[in-house]
């Protein structure tokens, strides 16, 4: 044992230099293997053919080569095309400022509690919201909120109807009082209408009550309505936009609001672990996604709609229709399962991937890939119409999003 150069007792090893030189030996890791290039080529490929989900796009090497020139900053200090990122961000929705996120869930989480500071208190939503589905009740753990999760009345979106129906209000001491509605746009691939938001808006606000925006896929309202990012997000205090499903970006999400909320939100985003350092990669990445990607989505929206059309030739049920990348589908009205088409589809010479009723179509997703998929969908609904399968009425419209829970699950970890 010797003394540091410290003054501390420290346990030095008496051989340094070849102690030193083992662990260096031991940390070396070079995980990419000598074929990375066709290997990525490959997953490439897949990607093209995968309609388990938008967020699997990967990046392109053109993005990549655009990504690596974004500056050396630390974002917990500063961070010049992350910040250049969150303004930009901010002026085409309309609101003061931004705040870049890794996650959309960390975006929607961290943009709640920002808003939440006493309890008790209840948030409204939609019973599909991915706040409420997918978010492993963490408004509860991390806000100590109760959503209240409301079912549309028409099937499709919520009303002001709906919403004032739901909220909590009053000096009743057995209540917690509502102090957001958040509301999610696009919901599973469906498009809120503005004329529906607007009034849930004026309530909110006549009340007191925040508005939140889970806007993951709001680029796709964008691109198929015409409407402006500002326009769509005006009723709303808050808005979380993620990069990394529809754009196709590697990473990222952003948190939008009033400059003395984003400031609010920026110190509960360190609180929460979430203060990232070089992510000017990152947001250079993002750039080329607002850039180049956005204008992908039409393309993408065209395609669904073929997608969903070739299942209704077949005589496939569509639960959920392309309003923009996903459709809805039940494989039971053709007398097979979603097991049963996913097998196959991995079966082919050039395998397709696919989940459960949630069929996604993304910038990645090639025409022929739709053809492939409906021509194996057609295949097997002849096979079992010439056994004898006659269609039954439909009773499980609905149902859908359970189906696509389990076999979405069951699907990815697989691979
Ligand atoms: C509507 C919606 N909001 C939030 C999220 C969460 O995003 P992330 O997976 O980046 O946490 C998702 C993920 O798919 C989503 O679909």
């Amino acid at each position: 044992m010797g003394y540091h150069d410290s003054g501390y007792l420290v346990p030095m090893s008496p051989n340094l230099e070849k102690t030193r030189a083992s662990i260096n030996q031991d940390l070396k890791f070079d995980p990419l293997s000598s074929t990375y290039e066709a290997d990525n080529d490959l997953k490439r490929a897949q990607i093209a053919r995968t309609f388990i989900s938008d967020t699997m796009t990967v990046p392109t090497t053109e993005m990549y080569a655009y990504g690596v020139h974004g500056t050396l900053g630390d974002a917990v200090y500063y961070e010049p095309s992350t910040i250049a990122l969150e303004a930009h961000v901010a002026k085409i929705t309309g609101k003061e400022d931004g705040l870049f996120m890794p996650t959309g869930t960390m975006s929607n989480q961290i943009g709640l509690r920002t808003h939440l500071t006493q309890p008790p208190y209840t948030i409204v939503c939609d019973h599909r919201a991915h706040i409420y589905t997918y978010e492993l009740s963490g408004v509860a753990f991390h806000s100590g909120a109760q959503l209240i999760p409301v079912p549309p009345q028409n099937g499709h979106h919520l009303t002001v109807d709906d919403v004032s129906r739901s909220v909590v209000q009053g000096s009743d001491v057995h209540f917690a009082p509502t102090q957001v509605i958040s509301l999610e746009n696009t919901l599973n691939g469906t498009i809120f209408p503005q004329y529906d938001i607007v009034p849930i808006s004026e309530f909110a606000r006549s009340l007191g009550i925040k508005m939140h925006l889970d806007g993951a896929r709001l680029w796709h309202v964008a691109a198929e309505t015409g409407m402006s990012l500002k326009e769509l997000c005006d009723p709303f205090d808050s808005v979380s936009l993620c990069f990394s499903k529809g754009l196709g970006a590697p990473v990222g999400s952003i948190l939008l609001g009033t400059k003395e909320y984003i400031t609010k939100a920026r110190r509960v985003r360190k609180l929460f672990g979430g203060g990232m350092r070089q992510t000017g990669i990152l947001a250079a990445s993002v750039a080329y996604a607002l850039t180049h990607h956005f204008p992908l989505l039409p393309r993408v929206h065209i395609l669904a709609r073929k997608l969903e059309k070739g299942l209704q030739d077949i005589g496939v049920t569509i639960l959920s229709g392309a309003e923009t990348c996903m459709v809805f589908y039940d494989a039971t009205s053709i007398g097979t399962t979603y097991d049963e088409i996913a097998e196959k589809g991995l079966q082919l010479p050039s395998p397709l991937f696919l989940g459960g009723s949630r069929l996604v179509v993304h910038i990645q997703t090639t025409e022929a890939v739709i053809d492939d998929f409906l021509e194996l969908v057609a295949g097997i609904a002849k096979e079992r119409k010439k056994a004898g399968f006659v269609k039954a009425e439909m009773n499980g419209v609905g149902q859908y999003r359970d189906v696509y829970v389990h076999r979405h699950w069951s699907i990815s970890k697989s691979k």
